[in-house]
């Protein structure tokens, strides 16, 4: 019979060549069985030390179980080895990657400039008030001193629910809403949605408008012209100059429509103004008397102002877009610009 040591050399490398030999993870377990298992080589020998002669067992077992551990470290090791080269293969997880960034919402453009125009107003003491959007005729068109059959009924494309009903076509509706429930001084603006059967590039059937009425007593024109110059120098700038052209407005007398210098041109007259060097950009007037009938003030008490302007068309002035329905469109990219 052989030493026990020259067998267990023999083993040593019979378990290393197989080893080095395999690539393939099934076929390194085989071989571990082979010579580790509980039938295996080395297994075996370790099990009939107990034949050997007496002075040779405590060298051959010791021998042996370094053996083991030496084998046991090198499959340990090759097993992972092939682990590893597994891992890189496969694709998708690289966590050396930057993460992908959460996107975050913002406040839509229309929704800023709303807010940007309501914080002017509330700065010189104006309260904001809501109301439907589903309005009644008398609140839209009659109280404002438009009758049934008013021409000035033309001015506006409305959306009729029924006879009685209809979408606002405007936020002045708010005037008397306000009115009827408040004793004077009163000093509102009424942001919100508004309708109107019309659709080419500057108009949408859904607009925004904000509405404001100041009544109290020895209200007149120069304070009309003082919070309007004030508004406009806030939104666009200091040096922006305003002009009050005579028009007309069923709900107030006397009436005015409100136009700054063209913010592109300074005056100079270009494409956005049409060459006039202004732009439109509100309508308003002292409160007709009729109007304070409807609600009944006294008009002999008190007098007072009210303006009302698209939200659109400022934003479109202030930022220099000539297209409407941009607004609406939905296109993150023109949207994350504001
Ligand atoms: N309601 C008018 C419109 O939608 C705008 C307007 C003009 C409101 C003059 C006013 C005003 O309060 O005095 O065209």
């Amino acid at each position: 019979m052989n030493a026990p040591s020259n067998m267990l050399e023999q083993i040593q490398s019979d378990a290393l060549e197989s080893l080095a030999a395999a690539s393939d993870e099934s076929v390194i377990q085989e071989i571990q069985t082979h010579f580790l298992g509980r039938k295996g080589v080395l297994t075996h020998f370790l099990r009939n030390i107990s034949d050997l002669p007496k002075e040779v067992r405590p060298e051959a077992g010791k021998s042996a179980n370094v053996l083991k551990k030496k084998l046991e470290t090198a499959f340990h090791n090759a097993l992972s080895d092939i682990q590893t080269a597994k891992q890189d293969q496969e694709p998708g997880i690289d966590i050396t990657l930057p993460g992908r960034p959460v996107s975050c919402g913002a406040f839509h453009p229309l929704t800023l400039m709303n807010q940007e125009i309501c914080d002017v107003f509330k700065q010189l003491g104006f309260e904001i008030v809501e109301g439907p959007e589903v309005e009644l005729d008398y609140y839209n068109f009659e109280a404002l001193n438009i009758p049934k059959d008013h021409p000035a009924r033309d001015m506006q494309d409305t959306f009729y629910i029924s006879d009685n009903v209809v979408l606002r076509t405007h936020t002045s509706p708010l005037q008397i809403r306000t009115m009827e429930k408040r004793k004077p001084p009163v000093r509102i603006i009424a942001p919100g949605k508004v309708y109107r059967c019309d659709s080419d590039i500057t108009h949408t059937p859904m607009f925004q408008q904000i509405e404001g009425l100041l009544v109290d007593k020895n209200i007149h024109f120069g304070h009309l012209k003082g919070i309007l110059t004030t508004f406009v120098h806030h939104i666009f700038d200091e040096q922006t100059l305003l002009r009050f052209r005579p028009s007309f407005f069923p709900f107030t007398e006397p009436s005015a429509e409100v136009d700054i210098q063209c913010v592109m041109c300074r005056g100079d007259g270009c494409r956005v103004c049409s060459q006039t060097g202004w732009l439109e950009i509100l309508g308003a007037g002292m409160v007709h008397p009729a109007v304070f009938e409807n609600v009944h003030y006294d008009t002999d008490q008190y007098t007072g102002f009210a303006f009302g302007m698209g939200i659109e068309r400022i934003a479109m002035l202030k930022y220099g877009i000539d297209d409407l329905r941009k607004f609406y469109d939905n296109d993150i990219r023109f949207l994350n610009q504001f």
